[in-house]
């Protein structure tokens, strides 16, 4: 359980931080195409920020607190910062990259949920992998030249 917990908290940062990144790329991008690219991110973004509550809620009902620091955050995600601002195809591909992550983390997180029967909890988690394969495919089919 303990395992479990841990993961959680990581696979959460992450998420976390994957929410933060699509954000500052719907911020920031540029180019002719601008407001496809605006929508897209922000698409992203916004089912990721929903889904943070009770994502963490999940995580308190399995026993443990929540990390809710930049700090902490830091330490646990395995989503790393982007504080430049990148041209429009180079951030296509590293949110692509970054959602590919999250799909290991995530499946990763679900087979240890089954492993502790805690089928609730994997039940939200595969709603979350459902989530980031779509994330995956618009990334994917913007990418395509
Ligand atoms: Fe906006």
């Amino acid at each position: 359980m303990e395992e479990l917990q841990k993961l959680a908290k990581i696979a959460f940062a992450s998420e976390f931080s994957f929410y933060l990144k699509a954000h500052q790329f719907h911020w920031n991008v540029e180019g002719e195409d601008f407001l496809q690219y605006h929508d897209l991110f922000g698409k992203i973004y916004e089912e990721v920020y929903d889904s943070i509550d009770d994502f963490a809620e999940k995580i308190r009902a399995l026993g443990t607190y929540m990390p809710g620091s930049y700090t902490r955050f830091s330490m646990l995600s395995k989503i790393e910062d982007e504080d430049q601002v990148l041209p429009k195809d180079a951030m296509l591909k590293e949110l692509y990259m970054d959602n590919e992550k999250m799909a290991i983390i995530l499946k990763k997180l679900f087979d240890l949920s089954e492993q502790e029967h805690q089928h609730g909890f994997s039940d939200f988690v595969a709603g979350r992998m459902d989530a980031h394969a779509k994330h995956g495919w618009m990334l994917r089919a913007s990418m395509k030249r």
